[in-house]
C-alpha cells in the first residue's frame, strides 16, 4: 500500500488521532504542572518559569512551539476525517446512545468528541490571543530582572466572573473529551485486550479527572479565593 494511502486509510486515520492525542495529552500535564506556580501568593516564580520559556531556550521554543501547532491541527485534520467516515458509514444518527456490549463502549462522550474538539480548538485560539499575545505587562522582579507580569495579566483575567466561568465550562468539557479520548487512543495503538481495556479504561477516567479539577481549579481559585487582579 502506498504511504499516502495508509496515511488516510480508516487504521491510519485512527492511529494518527490517537497518538496526536496522546501527545496534546502530554503537553497539558506539563502546562498544568507549570501553571500551578499561579497558585503561589509570589508572583516571581511563575514568571521566571514564563519568561524561561519563552527566552530562556533559544531557537528550540520555536521549534517547540512549531511541533506543538503541527500536533494540534493532526489532531483536527484527523478528527474530521475520523468523524466523516462515521458519518457517511451510518448517516442517521443514533436514536439512543448506549453500549453495544464486547468491544464497543458508545457513550454520550464518545459521540460528542467532534463538538468538545471544535469547542477546544475554538478556546485554544482565545486563550493564545488572551495570554500568550495578550497585555504586556512589564516588572521588576525581587532579584532586579525586568520580565514580563504574566501573572497580573492571567489574575486581571480571572478577576471578571465571565471570564472565570467560561474556563471552568470549557475545562469541564476538556475533561469531558479526555474521559473518552485518552483510553480511545491507547485502543487505537492496539493496546486493548480483556484484561488492558478496563485498565486503561479506568487511568483514562482518572487522568481526565486530574486535569478537569487542576485545570478548573486555577480560575476558580483565583476569582474564588484571591478576587484576581493582584
Ligand atoms: C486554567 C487554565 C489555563 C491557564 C491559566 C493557562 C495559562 C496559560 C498562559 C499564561 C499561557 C502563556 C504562556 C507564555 O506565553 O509563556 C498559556 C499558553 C498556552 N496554553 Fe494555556 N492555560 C490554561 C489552559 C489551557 C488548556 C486547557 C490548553 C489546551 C487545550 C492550553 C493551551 C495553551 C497553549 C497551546 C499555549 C501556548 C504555548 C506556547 O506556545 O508556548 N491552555 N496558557
Amino acid at each position: 500500500m502506498r504511504f499516502s494511502m495508509s496515511l488516510f486509510s480508516s487504521i491510519g486515520k485512527k492511529l494518527f488521532m490517537g497518538l496526536s492525542g496522546l501527545m496534546l495529552s502530554g503537553f497539558i500535564v506539563v502546562h498544568l504542572l507549570g501553571n500551578l506556580a499561579l497558585l503561589n501568593p509570589d508572583r516571581d516564580p511563575f514568571n521566571k518559569y514564563a519568561h524561561f520559556l519563552t527566552h530562556g531556550l533559544g531557537n528550540a521554543i520555536y521549534v517547540a512551539e512549531f511541533l506543538l501547532a503541527a500536533i494540534f491541527i493532526i489532531h483536527i485534520v484527523y478528527a474530521v476525517a475520523v468523524t466523516w467516515g462515521n458519518w457517511m458509514a451510518r448517516p442517521v444518527g443514533y436514536a439512543k446512545v448506549t453500549n453495544a456490549g464486547g468491544t464497543s463502549r458508545k457513550s454520550i462522550a464518545s459521540t460528542t468528541m467532534i463538538y468538545g474538539g471544535v469547542l477546544i480548538a475554538i478556546f485554544t485560539v482565545m486563550h493564545l490571543y488572551h495570554f500568550k499575545f495578550g497585555e504586556v505587562i512589564m516588572y521588576t522582579t525581587k532579584d532586579g530582572q525586568q520580565i514580563r507580569d504574566l501573572y497580573a495579566v492571567v489574575y486581571q483575567f480571572f478577576g471578571n466572573i465571565w471570564n472565570t466561568v467560561f474556563y471552568i465550562v470549557v475545562m469541564l468539557i476538556l475533561g469531558f473529551h479526555l474521559s473518552h479520548g485518552v483510553w480511545s487512543a491507547f485502543q487505537s495503538l492496539g493496546l486493548n485486550g480483556r484484561r488492558f481495556t478496563p485498565f486503561i479504561q479506568g487511568f483514562g477516567y482518572v487522568f481526565a479527572v486530574i486535569m478537569g479539577v487542576g485545570f478548573i481549579g486555577l480560575p476558580f481559585y483565583i476569582y474564588f479565593l484571591t478576587g484576581g487582579a493582584q
